[in-house]
């Protein structure tokens, strides 16, 4: 089992150092990959630093390479690496390599071994997935892994908060803007695994997602989840049809710090200036909205932080604490 995880982890990164070769040395690499990462502003020490990559616009170019060197098919395809199609029909090329003519952002894990591949097409069409990732293998398991988190341990400690994207490219262009202290999910929704990697480096987690449906959708949920692992959270939306990429380049290093200063909401606040924006007089939808922030409060697991909080929540819905102390036992008595 040990020896599997370690070849695994070897043949990763032999192909991790292939797809960076391939990016700084071949004449496709430099012309379609690495102008690509050049006009979205991504410098060579960023590059460096991600350890970015390309895959050839070919069946089976890290395939031949990899047997050449003599690691087998068998576990290629057990990285991840490689696909191996039985029935397919036409051709006896059975066996090809699963990222092509796509740029190649490794996933690392804490301690900065290669354990998974995000790979982007250049030019997004609705024939196929925008990025392709690396299947679940013996050393990847996508519920447990932050992308970034060993480009942002230190500086997550340092800082003393972990900032949370949606994007491979979110934590890339925020790092080279010095901003570290940033991973992402990547895709996939939040997992309480993933919010635990956090709390190993600090308490304190902000939110910056999309400004789309999606990322509104996707803070929501997120929310509660850190809540119930005892962190504390913060949370900003960029503005509608930007992520954190997009408006670091937009704004610059120094804007965007200031939007997260003055900006990030604590729970509380984000979610009653959701309902107050949308109730108005209505006191139905007050009292709607009390009952979800005090459903938000149920999840912390301190009482004592819950009830300070229930002060807060007072104040800001102009109520008085006891109702609102009231309606948080409610809702706590429901869930047992
Ligand atoms: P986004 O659609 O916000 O992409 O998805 P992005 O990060 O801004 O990418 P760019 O700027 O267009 O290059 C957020 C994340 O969701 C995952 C990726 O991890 C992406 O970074 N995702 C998205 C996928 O895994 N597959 C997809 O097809 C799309
Ligand atoms: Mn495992
Ligand atoms: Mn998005
Ligand atoms: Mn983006
Ligand atoms: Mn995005």
């Amino acid at each position: 089992r040990q020896n599997e995880r370690e070849s695994l982890l070897i043949v990763l990164n032999f192909a991790k150092t292939f797809f960076r070769e391939t990016l700084q040395t071949t004449d496709e690499g430099k012309s379609i990959g690495l102008s690509y990462f050049r006009e979205r502003g991504f410098t060579n020490p960023t590059i460096d630093a991600f350890e970015l990559g390309y895959t050839l616009d070919k069946w089976d170019s890290l395939l031949q390479e990899g047997l050449r060197r003599g690691y087998s098919r068998d576990l290629l395809e057990k990285a991840g690496l490689v696909l191996n199609k039985e029935n397919a029909t036409g051709g006896d090329n059975k066996v090809f390599d699963r990222f092509r003519g796509r740029v190649m952002f490794p996933i690392h894990n804490v301690s900065g071994r290669v354990i998974a591949f995000g790979a982007r097409i250049l030019k997004v069409d609705k024939t196929q997935p925008k990025y392709l990732n690396s299947p679940e293998t013996v050393v990847y398991h996508k519920s447990q892994v932050l992308y970034g988190i060993f480009q942002a341990k230190q500086a997550i400690r340092l800082e003393d908060v972990c900032y949370l994207t949606e994007g491979y490219t979110d934590v890339i262009s925020l790092h080279q803007a010095g901003i570290k202290n940033v991973v992402a999910s990547s895709g996939t929704s939040l997992t309480t695994e993933q919010i635990r990697l956090i709390a190993r480096f600090t308490p304190n987690v902000t939110i910056l997602y999309d400004g789309d449906a999606a990322g509104i959708k996707a803070a929501l949920r997120g929310l509660d989840m850190v809540l119930e692992e005892g962190l504390n959270l913060r949370l900003l939306l960029l503005p509608d049809g930007e992520d954190p990429d997009s408006y670091v380049h937009k704004v610059g290093a120094d804007a965007f710090k200031e939007y997260v200063r003055n900006q990030a909401k604590d729970f509380i606040d984000f979610k009653a200036a959701r309902w107050l924006t949308e109730a108005g007089d209505d006191p139905l939808k007050r009292a709607e909205g009390i009952s979800d922030v005090c459903a938000s409060i149920t999840k912390i697991p301190d009482p004592l932080k819950r009830q300070t909080l229930s002060q807060r929540v007072a104040q800001v819905f102009h109520v008085s604490e006891q109702t609102v102390i009231s309606e948080i036992n409610r809702l706590l008595r429901k869930q047992q």
